[in-house]
């Protein structure tokens, strides 16, 4: 098989669709989903948690909670139950702990095994084994744990936690909430207080949420960017968690409302927690008709429902400094920036290129493939719109990425001609039901993976 074929099983197509409609509800947040998780096997007693995202990664995340000594049980209503073990009781698992294609999972688990002395491998697949670890790798050492690492800090890796875990101070080189909450969560475990300062602030649901079980922390602006600052050794009391949706799966059905014409949607009850809100934000900039409706708090998190409506979309500068609210969504929104007039350009973006795929790299050719004119930089790319006139046609390459290929299944619905993805298959990590739930909007697709 060539590279621009694709798969017998595994591809999908998405042909032009006629206007979609309907009221819809996607999937929990990915991002809560494995918090709730983690944080309920370190409370002592039962954690109820309803909306969780059953998607492959948080899976695996529940499953590693189990091999960590906490029972985490599925009810027979969709609600889930996490019996924690309490902070620094976590025992050593017997196998290795496999992580499938989830960053978020991994090392948000290598801050956790890291504040126990205990020893775990960790494993994934051929995507999460090319992503650097060496961004929680070096903090996590400093707090007294050892790791063995492939070449470059990759998985598989071996860490034995440390026997006495150091509370440290850390200003962290990349704009990442996975390595603030290693840290913090290696910190839960250490004697004294834990600071991470971060230069540009980044998603807090592991500050809202050990809040929420009782852990003592404290944000303020310090001269060097935001410190968050965490009491070491607390007892976690369980609290119950509505897990929102997730408006990074949102953003799907929503851009593909917003470009196939007369197509009008509601999406039902997804956070807007404005450390996520940015693509949201940066879409009604380019003249996207997106309405805020029934603004209110569950769960500790701000949410509310959207309305879109079929726009025109003009090109725009998106503000390099909103990239860590919107940092998953750069592909859809570089396919909604093909269709709007003019060119949109997305720059301090260089994160991308460790995601589950190099997402500059792996977007823009998609779209070239596509008949879309792309200027590619090492930390951004500008996109030529076509005012609605969009080829298709294209056999995009996803590359493991999940994102890649929601995205590009989405152009298909509003492109002149169908777009074919190579590997529909990883949608599961983070969007089960992807199809189901676009079909149920009037979206048409063709394939294997269906
Ligand atoms: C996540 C943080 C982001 C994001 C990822 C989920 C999290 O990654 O891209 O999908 O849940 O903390 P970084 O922390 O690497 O920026």
């Amino acid at each position: 098989m060539t590279a621009s074929s694709p798969s017998p099983h595994t591809g999908l197509t998405a042909e032009p669709s006629r206007a979609l409609g309907g009221t819809i509800r996607v999937p929990g947040d990915k991002s809560i989903s494995h918090r709730a998780l983690i944080f309920g096997a370190l409370a002592v007693g039962e954690t109820r948690i309803t909306g969780l995202l059953e998607g492959e990664d948080v899976l695996a995340t529940a499953e590693t909670m189990r091999r960590l000594g906490a029972q985490v049980r599925r009810h027979a209503d969709g609600t889930w139950s996490v019996f924690g073990v309490g902070v620094g009781g976590l025992s050593e698992p017997a196998e290795p702990l496999d992580f499938g294609n989830s960053g978020t999972g991994a090392r948000l688990v290598m801050g956790l095994v890291a504040g126990h002395p205990i020893t775990a491998t960790f494993i994934g697949d051929a995507s999460l084994s090319r992503r650097p670890m060496g961004r929680v790798i070096t903090p996590l050492s400093e707090m007294g744990a050892h790791f063995h690492a492939r070449e470059g800090g990759r998985m598989p890796l071996t860490l034995t936690g440390a026997r006495r875990t150091l509370p440290i101070t850390y200003r962290s080189p990349v704009a990442s909430a996975q390595v603030k909450s290693a840290i913090l969560l290696a910190g839960l475990n250490a004697p004294g207080v834990t600071t991470v300062i971060e230069p540009v602030p980044t998603r807090d649901h592991t500050e809202r949420m050990l809040r929420a079980f009782g852990a003592h922390i404290e944000t303020r602006q310090g001269k060097d960017g935001l410190e968050i600052s965490l009491t070491g050794e607390p007892e976690l009391t369980p609290c119950p968690i509505a897990v929102p949706g997730d408006p990074s799966s949102a953003a799907f059905p929503v851009v593909a409302a917003l470009l196939v014409p007369g197509s009008e949607i509601v999406v039902q009850g997804i956070t807007l927690n404005p450390h996520r809100a940015g693509l949201y934000t940066t879409l009604k900039e380019m003249g996207g008709d997106i309405e805020v409706m029934n603004q209110r708090e569950e769960g500790g998190e701000p949410v509310a429902d959207l309305r879109v409506r079929h726009s025109r979309l003009t090109g725009i500068d998106v503000p390099p400094e909103r990239a860590a609210s919107m940092i998953d969504e750069y592909p859809v929104l570089a396919v909604a920036a093909a269709f709007a007039e003019g060119e949109t350009r997305m720059m301090g973006i260089h994160e991308l290129r460790v995601k589950e795929s190099d997402r500059i790299a792996a977007t823009a050719s998609g779209l070239r493939a596509n008949g879309i004119k792309v200027h590619e930089s090492d930390d951004g790319m500008v996109v030529e719109g076509r005012s609605g006139m969009v080829d298709g046609g294209g056999h995009v390459v996803t590359h493991m990425d999940h994102r890649i290929a929601m995205s590009f299944l989405v152009m298909g619905l509003a492109a002149q001609k169908p777009v074919t993805v190579d590997d529909a298959s990883m949608i599961a990590t983070s969007f089960p039901g992807f199809t189901t739930l676009m079909r149920g909007l009037g979206a048409s697709f063709a394939g294997q993976a269906q």
